[in-house]
């Protein structure tokens, strides 16, 4: 298209918004040929504390369910029923196989309250364990959990009391969050309260598309107001429970951006305002101020606890509206796009600059912003892999520009029953074919993970095999890592560390004593250990467990802290194509090793080092399992002794004085208490 007619159809002035500062509403629109996909591919565009995670919703995956959406499925657009689902609740195991095979961290679902609490105050103890249960799967690999406590459907008791459309109800909602609360809150440390509470509004009560299929303004208005009421009440009663200071909990909200489909017509920028504040702003409005206006009303009414009722922001976003006074109503008509824009199949187009404009309308309530839901409708996955690029390098580039974005969860999992579409619109990363239960990884699924690994924190592998002698009568008994510093043993001290990094698994070699890390856990982590039946050195030990080494590991000792940004460790390694890296101090008593122009030279721990030497090894390193594979042998060896001086002028050296901790004698291990008492980690 000619640059002067695209120039003048969307270029438009800066908007001010009185409350929410200004935010640009220019409807940026950017060539995607030209953008460098390099630094996403590569690992370089995200933090690697970053949340990575896959969403879904219990109704559209689950099957078997009986609420207000299946009541209302056989009077749906599509007239689908949503049936078995994905019949998830029967392969809860292998699904939670698929996420963790996409290598995320976090997995966001919701709590079907129809099966917790099938008749009013009667609780159905065997689903609040089917939940307990994905909970701990999910920790025991390693990804993290966000629950969400209504995403969309409800009881049929609950539907026949009005729902949401009477106030008094609201409590009956909130018994069932705490009642999740309390069975999930000791694991789950991320909460959603109500997810899209401006669709649920739009779509059951102005369009008619969700149930209860109505259209009036007046219950729009009502139910609006609400689902605001319950969202706050949700939050200050849970933030009042035991490990509510801890948790996070959060109001999801659906950002669609509407321009203006002329941008010279008044009338077309009218209508786009009033959309805009209907849809988005005056529900951000309400969780700035306190205040709320809903959808179409006149006035704004104080609501309770709603003032910063968030701990976090989710934004699910997917898509622009061009707006025109005469805009359909009914979502079977196609809507507006730009002549350069690509329709998904549903009808909309893909517009990730979108997504940027809705972290800076979001981005007046100073919280930290999660992107919770994302995706694309896309039957031969032939547009999901530049969709995933491109909304994660819009998201990579507002971090880079300093804005707090925690987290990205792909919408969805899996291909599954898209509300009144039914199973027509496949939003997922694994293909599900509905007649057999398979699921395929597609290759925007392949793509989303190679991504997300770049990006990852790479194993942690821990030598915990040590006798320790030299710290005397309590190693006899105790393994070494096992001994408790400042309240507990300095193996949870190590993994906190580790975790805090970013880091999400954990080898644990273990020798003398290894059966006493039997019941040893550490939640958010998973933890594997392998111990050595006779002591076989800290070579020896890795060789020992090279089947259960990634090709990239960070290498510690188990009776050392050394609390080092494990971030820039890795970038250090990844610039430096190193095959192994070394964390190198200049400020030790003693020195141990030479480094020359960044490579480690020479290494001598003996104790009689020559003169020349000018750093000290300080315990973190980043190792290509190559590494051991090329240099390492069956039988007793040590790592350092045999593999540093093989890999001299290889070895890289990060030079870095951040100060370790080892307790290797009583009074090294009272050091270290007295340091971890003073910092509190
Ligand atoms: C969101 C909704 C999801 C999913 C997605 C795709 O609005 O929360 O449940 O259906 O849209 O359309």
């Amino acid at each position: 298209m000619e640059c002067w007619l695209r120039w003048f159809l969307v270029s438009t002035p800066v908007n001010f918004y009185p409350f929410c500062g200004v935010y640009m509403w220019i409807e940026e629109h950017r060539n995607w040929e030209s953008v460098d996909y390099a630094p996403l591919l590569s690992g370089h565009l995200f933090p690697p504390e970053f949340m990575w995670g896959v969403a879904t919703a219990s109704h559209q995956i689950e099957g078997g369910n009986t609420n207000n959406w299946s009541a209302f499925e056989p009077h749906s657009k599509s007239g689908q029923l949503s049936g078995d689902a994905c019949d998830h609740w029967n392969r809860k195991e292998e699904d939670i196989q698929l996420i963790k095979d996409l290598n995320v961290s976090h997995y966001r679902f919701s709590i079907e309250w129809s099966r917790v609490e099938p008749q009013q105050g009667i609780w159905d103890e065997e689903a609040i364990q089917w939940y307990s249960d994905l909970v701990d799967q999910l920790l025991a690999k390693g990804i993290q959990p966000m629950a969400t406590l209504h995403h969309f459907t409800h009881p049929l008791w609950w539907n026949e009391k009005g729902a949401f459309e009477k106030e008094e109800n609201v409590e009956d909602w909130i018994r069932f969050s705490v009642k999740m609360f309390e069975a999930l809150s000791d694991r789950v440390d991320w909460w959603c309260t109500i997810n899209e509470p401006a669709v649920f509004a739009t779509m059951g009560y102005v369009l008619g598309e969700f149930p209860p299929g109505e259209r009036s303004f007046k219950k729009t208005k009502i139910v609006s107001t609400n689902l605001m009421i319950a969202h706050a009440r949700c939050y200050r009663t849970l933030k009042g429970l035991e490990h509510g200071e801890r948790t996070q909990i959060g109001l999801v909200k659906n950002i669609n951006i509407f321009d203006p489909y002329r941008r010279w017509n008044p009338l077309h920028r009218f209508q786009a305002r009033l959309l805009d504040g209907m849809f988005n702003l005056c529900w951000i409005k309400g969780l700035k101020t306190g205040r709320f206006k809903p959808p179409s009303g006149l006035r704004s009414k104080k609501i309770p606890g709603l003032k910063g009722s968030s701990d976090f922001i989710g934004v699910n976003y997917y898509t622009h509206l061009l707006a025109t006074p005469f805009m359909p109503t009914k979502v079977d008509i196609d809507p507006l796009i730009r002549p350069w824009e690509e329709r998904t199949d549903f009808r909309y187009p893909m517009y990730a600059e979108g997504l940027r404009r809705a972290f800076d309308m979001v981005s007046c309530l100073n919280l930290p912003i999660i992107v919770t839901e994302n995706g694309v409708a896309d039957d031969d996955d032939d547009m999901r892999p530049e969709h995933i690029r491109r909304h994660l390098q819009i998201t990579g580039e507002a971090i880079a520009d300093g804005m707090d974005i925690r987290g990205f969860y792909h919408w969805s999992l899996m291909d599954n029953f898209e509300w009144a579409e039914g199973y027509d619109q496949r939003f997922g990363l694994y293909h599900v074919d509905f007649e057999t239960k398979k699921r395929t990884l597609k290759q925007s699924g392949a793509l989303y993970s190679e991504i997300v690994k770049a990006h990852r924190m790479p194993q942690v592998v821990i030598l915990a095999g040590g006798l320790g002698t030299r710290l005397g009568e309590q190693t006899k008994s105790v393994p070494k890592s096992l001994i408790d510093v400042a309240g507990k043993p300095i193996l949870s001290h190590i993994l906190d560390w580790a975790e805090k990094q970013g880091c999400m698994e954990a080898l644990i070699l273990t020798g003398h004593l290894g059966e006493q890390f039997n019941d040893f856990r550490h939640q958010g982590m998973a933890l594997t250990f392998h111990q050595e039946l006779e002591p076989l050195g800290t070579g020896g030990a890795l060789w020992n467990a090279r089947h259960l080494l990634q090709d990239r590991f960070i290498l510690l000792w188990g009776d050392d802290f050394h609390p080092i940004d494990y971030g820039e460790l890795v970038a250090h390694h990844q610039q430096t194509s190193s095959p192994l890296t070394l964390t190198v101090t200049t400020e030790h008593e003693q020195m141990n090793l030479l480094h020359i122009d960044g490579k480690i030279s020479q290494y001598d721990k003996s104790g009689d080092q020559p003169a020349e030497f000018n750093g000290y090894e300080s315990g973190t390193s980043i190792v290509e399992k190559s590494v051991l594979l090329d240099h390492g042998k069956e039988g007793k060896w040590s790592w350092e002794e045999t593999i540093y001086p093989e890999m001299s002028m290889k070895a890289t050296a990060y030079l870095n004085n951040t100060k370790f901790w080892d307790m290797g004698t009583p009074e090294r291990l009272a050091r270290l208490e007295e340091f971890l008492n003073e910092t509190r980690f």
